[in-house]
């Protein structure tokens, strides 16, 4: 497309912007595995939809995807079974922590939307329901658009949060109380944990996000998602994709994004590219500090927002 843009500086000089924040937040530990994560890594990756790829920092280096994974199970489970799916999960804002538990009881088991963790489990069980195998096909699908076959779980993440993972179980059984569940509560938690613990990097998720971009077309070319579809997962992401900050990261950035607190950040340019964030430091929503920083500064930089 733009060939006179020139990516890898503006990286870097939204990177260099970031870097001045006066507190990079706290790096997540209620899942103890990610405690481990190095407060001090920052990468930013940009894929472009005429095939360029930018990185900058440590955006080769993998990390864990956690709830930036939840934009894949929601791609893939509304390609593999259509609308249905918003049956059991909303689509609006929830103004509420990812992994609050309060309205599911007054909204009958029903979770706000498909980013919220209780939405996510749903999500998750649809998608184990239609393919048998929800953590491969969210693996199979980031390694098919990065061309990265190393992309996988990371089983010790998931264990440790499996093993912590009292909340989300707690959701995951009173959803299933309401009959919103259809697999047994222990394999949605196992697929869930375990696609959450999925280890890619900046560059791969950049890549695996480009499909968004294309409007619902993936890298070989085939289409995922019709264009409407596409739009919609725009829609969702930008409403719901930073939970209670998403009015905060739609001013501050302008775009459709997914947060993950092992610190990633996803975000899209609709017909432009998709742009990846990595800096273990959260805010208190459970958002990459560094990460929303940097995107920040790239599109006041740039101009680019879908607004
Ligand atoms: O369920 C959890 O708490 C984690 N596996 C994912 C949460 C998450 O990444 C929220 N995002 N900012």
């Amino acid at each position: 497309m733009d060939d006179v843009v020139d990516y890898q500086q503006l990286l870097e000089d939204a990177m260099d912007t970031a870097r001045g924040v006066p507190d990079r937040g706290r790096v997540a530990d209620y899942i103890p595995a990610l405690a481990a994560a190095d407060p001090a890594a920052f990468g930013m990756a940009i894929a472009t939809v005429d095939g360029g790829v930018y990185g900058a920092g440590d955006w080769e280096r993998p990390f864990s995807i956690q709830s930036v994974s939840k934009l894949f199970t929601l791609a893939l489970a509304l390609a593999e079974g259509g609308e249905g799916l918003w049956g059991g999960v909303g689509r609006e804002p929830s103004g509420n922590p990812f992994n609050s538990l309060v309205q599911l009881e007054s909204e009958q088991g029903i979770p706000r939307n498909p980013f919220i963790n209780a939405g996510a489990l749903v999500v998750t069980d649809r998608l184990l329901e239609l393919t048998g195998d929800a953590v491969g096909a969210v693996r199979d699908f980031l390694r098919a658009e990065s061309g990265n076959p190393e992309v996988a779980a990371d089983d010790a993440v998931a264990a440790s949060e499996a093993r912590h993972g009292h909340r989300n179980a707690a959701m995951a059984h009173f959803m299933a109380s309401y009959g919103n569940l259809r697999n047994p509560v222990d394999s949605v938690l196992a697929h869930y944990y375990a696609h959450c613990a999925i280890a890619a990097s900046c560059r791969d998720l950049a890549l695996a996000g480009l499909f968004l971009a294309r409007h619902g077309v993936r890298v070989d070319g085939t289409r995922l998602l019709s264009r409407s579809e596409a739009k919609r997962i725009n829609a969702v992401l930008l409403t719901c994709g930073t939970y209670d900050a998403a009015g905060e990261f739609a001013y501050r950035v302008g775009l459709p994004g997914k947060s993950g607190v092992g610190g990633g950040v996803l975000a899209v340019l609709p017909g432009r590219g998709a742009v990846c964030v990595w800096g273990p430091g959260l805010d208190a929503a459970g958002n990459s500090v560094l990460g929303v920083a940097a995107l920040d500064a790239l599109t006041t930089a740039t101009g680019w927002s879908i607004f």
